[in-house]
């Protein structure tokens, strides 16, 4: 390699706002580090260098002292300036991120659902890991029509920043929606957000402090453990009975003073399980008797594959207690990233202020399409499709699991949703066999 060929070819804008030194110093950069001039290269003396390129010799004395500052050569006296080994500067500089990270709360379980989210579902295998419509079933050609044929041309104001409560179209709709299954609801009770997954984190936000109680039912939805976990709350569980034991929850309420009651009570995540009317209203007296927060996650409540299930808490509220999250991923596609969350206006007016400081506000394409799906009634009956996809789905395991497991499997056939919650009746080993040379261990 001749240096000074190279160093001969630098092209220098003598006009340009950028000083000399520093458009040398930054064509000496940018070469060293893609090792067109490689670690240990000599480079020519600050004077020879001034010559080579007809500039001051300020000017070369100012871009190897850059160049210094940068680490990206030295100069050793009576020897002349070579390039550095950048493997080893950059290793002596490398940043100490997780010394400067703020303290996160991390368990076993932090990093579980983003693993379960982000794992491709190879072409012949069907994953159970976790709750996810077919890919096979979201509506396709009707969010793209949604988005080209259906509504006028996209306009700039479409594009640009809305309000963070959610685009109006999109809340009115959804107030009219909710307001025609019985749950009297106005746009200003709707707050649309980047899933209901963000709708918990901000409800939970706004109400749940380190070490304060939180009622859940045992098990619950993983994303939910989560978010509780690291806002610090410590949970209560409600066991896993047929119907919600009111007792153990009143003693709950009477004891530890609890901020809120997170329930699933529609096919709930994992247990498939719908709370039954009388047991709804149940709940609600003693709720409202104790002024207790219920926050009412109904991501599965249009899925039903017989009768339609009770209605939700929210229809039932009469004291103002509930806040209801609705989303779309289940019943549409979980990359809109859209749900909502309905509650009375001081408290949507609360979380769209913790709502402003994480996106501002939810993306606007997938809001409009959304209108469009909900006025075009296109919702429903994609709704009546996948109830009769899913329920032969439901059937078709059911069946293979009465078929193939049914001397250790006992279950409930669930009437919508997606979870079939198994109890295994006998021990079985979750690891390989001992032949293959990892012992196998029972969990049971
Ligand atoms: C009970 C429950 N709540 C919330 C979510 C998250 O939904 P979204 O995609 O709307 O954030 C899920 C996803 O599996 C869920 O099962």
């Amino acid at each position: 390699m001749d240096i000074t060929k190279i160093v001969s070819n630098m092209q220098l804008t003598p006009d340009s706002s950028a000083p000399l030194y520093l458009q040398l110093a930054n064509n000496f950069a940018s070469r060293i580090l893609e090792s067109s001039i490689p670690s240990g290269t000599k480079l020519p003396p600050e004077r020879e260098l001034a010559r080579l390129l007809g500039v001051s010799r300020t000017t070369t004395l100012n871009a190897y002292r850059l160049l210094e500052e940068r680490d990206l050569i030295t100069t050793r006296r009576g020897s002349g300036t070579y390039v550095n080994d950048l493997s080893q500067s950059q290793s002596a500089y490398t940043m100490p991120w997780a010394q400067l990270f703020t303290p996160q709360y991390k368990s076993p379980l932090s990093s579980l659902l983003r693993t379960l989210v982000a794992t491709p579902t190879a072409n012949n295998i069907i994953s159970l890991a976790a709750g996810m419509p077919d890919p096979a079933l979201y509506p396709l050609s009707l969010l793209e029509s949604a988005l080209t044929t259906k509504t006028p041309p996209l306009d700039p104001a479409d594009m640009g920043y809305i309000p963070t409560e959610g685009y109006f179209p999109l809340r009115r709709a959804l107030a009219t929606w909710q307001t025609n299954q019985g749950i009297r609801t106005a746009p200003d009770n709707i707050l649309i957000v980047s899933g209901s997954q963000q709708g918990l984190y901000l409800t939970i936000k706004a109400f749940v402090e380190p070490r304060d109680y939180v009622i859940v039912e045992s098990p619950t939805y993983l994303g939910a453990i989560q978010i509780l976990e690291a806002a610090g709350a410590r949970t209560l569980c409600l066991p896993n009975t047929k119907e919600l034991d009111l007792a153990v929850l009143e003693d709950y309420l009477v004891r530890y003073r609890p901020k809120l009651f997170y329930t699933i009570p529609t096919f709930q995540n994992p247990t498939g399980r719908v709370m039954s009317l009388q047991n709804r209203q149940d709940l609600i007296r003693l709720a409202a008797r104790h002024r207790l927060v219920i926050i009412e996650d109904d991501p599965y409540g249009q899925l039903y594959y017989g009768q339609q299930p009770p209605p939700s808490l929210k229809y039932l509220d009469n004291y103002g207690g509930v806040i209801y999250l609705g989303s779309f991923s289940k019943i549409l596609a979980p990359g809109l990233r859209t749900g909502w969350v309905t509650a009375a206006p001081s408290v949507i007016n609360h979380l769209a202020q913790e709502k402003q400081y994480i996106d501002l506000h939810s993306n606007n394409l997938s809001q409009r399409i959304l209108h469009v799906c909900l006025e075009d009634n296109a919702l429903s009956d994609h709704l009546t499709m996948v109830r009769t996809e899913y329920k032969k789905r439901r059937n078709a395991m059911v069946s293979a699991a009465r078929r193939y497991c049914s001397n250790q499997l006992t279950f409930t056939t669930p009437e919508g949703g997606f979870y079939l919650w198994c109890n295994v009746t006998t021990p079985v080993s979750a690891c390989p066999p001992a032949s293959t040379g990892l012992a196998g261990r029972p969990i049971l």
